[in-house]
């Protein structure tokens, strides 16, 4: 095989996808396909560790990240696609590294940190050894190669120690897995603030034209600018990112940049042609998420071909952590 390396990463379905992911993450990922060997995740394990008291919706969950991807691209003849918690090797594996890690280490996690004091929740386990988890879904895969936004590089980071640590006392078993950063900026929400769901600011794959024209027009601009003849700011300015992402006429964003910046066109304007734009430019992959829901017995083929087929190199890899750390096979077979 002359791909360049294996990756693994993924999503947990917290809900359907949004641009952010669509510009920042998914549009690589299906780049990276051919160049690669990609192990794609569906993270469902990794929901429960805040939102353990509201399973009832993560079956439909999966089937709305695997539509959204599918849609975006992501290609099930090209890459394994696979559901976590049907592969009970992540968490066994994860279950032995546990053994490796301090709790200190653990609660100086960043998003440890954030999310407890942010949520104001009485952490968890299962929310302390997330990271952990995480570090056995890579290492499963034995995959070196794994693309995700800056905040996961401190995950990434766990990951490469926990691997080096098992090298270091059973003999080397693991590759020390890279972080890879998407040089795409990542787009804001409608309101300028970080693209999140809690926040009320994302735009939806799965958004109708109508409620992707409703949100654009009310889409935050230069707050400082009061009249249409004021001269305006385009940098940061979450209508001219999006225009930049989703306008394929170049020449007609650097004029709007350069009327706006001179005071000579207004938001409305503006933003009547981002909202054409984007209605024109998501519309291919909205009517294929749409055929691809009609038949949810189908993508749930998908995920279980893929799950099927990562779940044999997942075994590989937790018979050989159990051997080395002193319990299979024999135990395994009493
Ligand atoms: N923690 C990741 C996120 O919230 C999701 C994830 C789970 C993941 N396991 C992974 C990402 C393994 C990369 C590799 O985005």
């Amino acid at each position: 095989m002359d791909k360049k390396g294996r990756i693994l990463t993924g999503h947990r379905p917290t809900g359907p996808r949004h641009l952010g992911h669509l510009a920042g993450t998914l549009e690589s990922w299906t780049a990276l396909q051919d160049s690669y060997e990609c192990y794609f995740l569906i993270a469902d394990l990794h929901v429960l560790t805040t939102d353990y008291e509201h399973p009832g919706r993560i079956q439909a969950n999966i089937l709305e990240v695997l539509a959204d991807w599918l849609a975006a691209g992501i290609d099930p003849n090209k890459a394994t696609i696979l559901l976590q918690s049907a592969i009970p090797q992540h968490a066994q594996l994860a279950n032995l590294f546990n053994m490796l890690v301090t709790v200190a280490r653990l609660s100086r996690v960043p998003t440890y940190k954030e999310q407890t004091q942010q949520l104001s929740l009485t952490p968890s386990m299962g929310l302390l050894a997330y990271p952990v988890l995480q570090a056995a879904d890579i290492l499963v895969y034995k995959a070196n190669v794994v693309p995700v936004g800056e905040d996961q590089l401190p995950h990434i980071e766990l990951a490469r120690e926990i691997a080096r640590r098992f090298n270091q006392l059973y003999g080397e078993t693991f590759p020390e897995p890279e972080g890879l950063l998407s040089n795409t900026p990542r787009l804001p929400g409608t309101d300028s603030r970080t693209m999140h769901t809690s926040y009320g600011n994302v735009i939806a794959l799965k958004d109708t034209p109508e409620e992707t024209t409703a949100k654009v027009m009310n889409m935050y601009t230069d707050p400082t600018r009061i009249h249409a003849t004021d001269p305006g700011n385009v940098e940061g300015n979450p209508v001219f990112a999006y225009h930049e992402t989703f306008n394929p006429d170049k020449a007609e964003v650097a004029e709007f940049k350069r009327l706006y910046r001179a005071g000579k066109i207004g938001d409305v304007a503006v933003k009547r042609r981002l909202a054409a734009a984007m209605n024109e430019t998501l519309a291919p992959l909205r009517a294929r998420r749409e055929a691809l829901m009609e038949h949810p017995e189908d993508l749930r083929a998908i995920l279980a071909s893929g799950t099927a087929q990562a779940r044999l190199l997942a075994e590989q890899t937790l018979d050989e952590a159990m051997q080395k750390m002193g319990l299979a096979p024999a135990g395994r077979k009493m």
